[in-house]
Formats: C-alpha cells, sequence, structure tokens
C-alpha cells in the first residue's frame, strides 16, 4: 500500500479485515517492521479516538510517533498555486509537505470540511495538496469528505458481529444541533459497497449523500421501515449535501431510541463516537448490551496498525521478506 487516503487504496477489503482481526489477537507480532521509522501526525482539528489509537498502532509496530496540533501550534498555510502571500498565511504547503517529510517515514494528516465551498471541500483541497508535496506517504485520519480508517475499523466491527452471511445494515442520519461533516457517512456508504450486506440509507428529505457516492443504494426515507429486520443500526449525523453544510432539521424524531430498535432483528448499535446522548441516541440504546461503541473505538487501533504495516512493507519490501 503507497497510501491509504481512500478505502479504494484498500488491494481486498476481506483479506484486510482477516488480517486487522489477527493482528488484534497478536498485536506485537510485527514489533521490528517500525524499527527506525518515524509516523508523523499533522491535525488541523481535534480527536481523540483517532490521535491515540494510530500512536498505539504505530507503536505496536515498534516506530517512534512525532504529532504535532498544526492548527494551533504552526504557521498558517497557504494552499493555492502562485498566491501573493500577503494576508495571514506566512507558509506554503508545497514547503511544508517536503519539509515534514524529511522527519518521518509516513505522514498522516487530519482536515475537516469547511463546510462552506463544496467544490473546495470535495476536491480534498488540504489532503491532496499534502499526496502532492509529500515525498513519504499519506494517511488520511479523515479528511474533508473521507474518513477511511473509521470506515475500516466499522467493516471489521461488523464482520466480527455478523451471524449471518449478509446481514441487513442501515445508515441512520440523526440529528444534532451543529453543522457537521459527510466524511464517515461518505467513507461508510462506501465501505459497505464493497461488503456482502444488505445495506440502506435513511435520512429525512434534503439529507440526500452525493449521488456519486449513493449511487445503487437503497435509500428509505421512512426510518421506522428502514429499522425492520435490521441486523446493525449505524447512526451519524452530516450536514446537507445539496443545501451545502447546511442544518435543515433538528427534529427528534429521528434520534435512536430504544422504541426504535425495537423494530429491527435484535440489531447491534453501531457510532463511531464522540456521540451526543438524547440528541443522536438514547442513553438506554448506547448503554444497551447491544451497543458496539466502545469496541468500535478499540478496533481503531487494529484498523489503523494493518494500513501502517502495510504501508511498512512497501516501504520496506526486504525488510517483510526478512521478518516473514
Ligand atoms: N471517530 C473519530 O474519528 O473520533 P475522534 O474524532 O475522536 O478521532
Amino acid at each position: 500500500m503507497k497510501k491509504y487516503t481512500s478505502i479504494s487504496d484498500i488491494a481486498s477489503l476481506s483479506s484486510i479485515i482477516d488480517e486487522a482481526i489477527h493482528l488484534k489477537k497478536n498485536p506485537y507480532d510485527f514489533q521490528s517492521l517500525g524499527k527506525n521509522k518515524t509516523i508523523a501526525m499533522l491535525f488541523f482539528n481535534p480527536s481523540l479516538r483517532t490521535r491515540l489509537s494510530t500512536q498505539k498502532a504505530a507503536l505496536n509496530l515498534g516506530m517512534q510517533v512525532m504529532i504535532m496540533n498544526i492548527s494551533n501550534d504552526g504557521w498558517t498555510l497557504e494552499f493555492e498555486d502562485g498566491t501573493i502571500m500577503k494576508n495571514s498565511a506566512a507558509e506554503h504547503v508545497k514547503e511544508a509537505a517536503q519539509v515534514v517529510s524529511q522527519y518521518c517515514d509516513i505522514l498522516a494528516i487530519r482536515t475537516f470540511a469547511g463546510l462552506v465551498d463544496r467544490e473546495e471541500d470535495y476536491n480534498e483541497k488540504v489532503m491532496n495538496a499534502f499526496v502532492k508535496y509529500a515525498t513519504v506517504p499519506i494517511v488520511s485520519l479523515e479528511s474533508a469528505i473521507g474518513h477511511p480508517l473509521q470506515a475500516l475499523t466499522d467493516a471489521i466491527t461488523i464482520k466480527e458481529h455478523q451471524k449471518i452471511a449478509k446481514p441487513k445494515v442501515v445508515l441512520s442520519w440523526a440529528p444534532h444541533p451543529k453543522a457537521l461533516p459527510q466524511a464517515v457517512a461518505n467513507s461508510f456508504v462506501n465501505v459497505m459497497k464493497l461488503s456482502e450486506v444488505d445495506f440502506v440509507i435513511t435520512h429525512p428529505y434534503g439529507y440526500e449523500l452525493s449521488s456519486e457516492i449513493t449511487n445503487g443504494i437503497t435509500i428509505e426515507y421512512n426510518q421506522d421501515k428502514a429499522f425492520e429486520n435490521a441486523n446493525f443500526i449505524y447512526t451519524k449525523n452530516w450536514s446537507a449535501f445539496t443545501d451545502y453544510g447546511k442544518v435543515l432539521t433538528i427534529d427528534s424524531n429521528w434520534m435512536i431510541t430504544e422504541k426504535k430498535m425495537q423494530l429491527t432483528n435484535n440489531a447491534k448499535f453501531m457510532h463511531c463516537l464522540p456521540v451526543r446522548r438524547n440528541v443522536i441516541v438514547e442513553d438506554a440504546v448506547i448503554d444497551s448490551e447491544n451497543s458496539l461503541v466502545i469496541e468500535q473505538s478499540n478496533n481503531r487501533t487494529f484498523a489503523a496498525q494493518i494500513v501502517l504495516k502495510k504501508i511498512l512493507e512497501t516501504i520496506n519490501p526486504l525488510l517483510e521478506r526478512v521478518i516473514s
């Protein structure tokens, strides 16, 4: 693997899931793979799980880790080519990406959508600038339109808990007072498209995701109907794609409640976290024995670890042969 900025960077989803589950049982099997290798993680936005689970994954592989909250501690970056830099930006990403690349072997970036300019977000302005100018492999720790490490985690978690060959998985929008990116939902749709599942998306009118992403997927506007016979309920809020970045409704009837979960086939409840209790999901659901949210967070480590392992093997194929 030469980079990981999208689910499409995975050669075989089923194989990588099996390898991640193996790593979960044997987390220190490849401690020498990361010897004398460094990952640098640059955060333009906050994180709890992504930061610590990716750090843990790198440490499990024997890597060194450098972390910088670049928005707070770095120079403001310019991303446009040919700009006269007389405003707030003090450094161009062209230099910054090449400079940081000299200090590390893998560069991981977190950057959220601005939710103002859809074209800018969907062109992945920040992530693609690092892909273009860095001289080391790039890993997405969530970008403007995708969260591929979260999506791999979710696919691993579903694989571990599915009891039938083709479970029904429902991605349900839920209300939130603030405008949130579509990244988690987009990547979840992309990973479900590659999975053996009966997949349905449910949301209020106006919350349609990009049709390029949901092409071919069933969209059911009646949440109760969507929940019937579901084996997994994956919940996430996102802001509107068409009326870009807008909060169109915070209708609490879309919150995930115990009563709604009773419509399902004893479904497992999933959410990437962080989650607003009793806004997105009732306490009774997130605290129930069917809630997978804490285990999902644990699986973030092994999704990151298998991705870093595959990149390290690409950086150093000779070492891989020696170890195996
Ligand atoms: N799920 C997730 O990405 O969590 P953080 O924002 O805390 O990293």
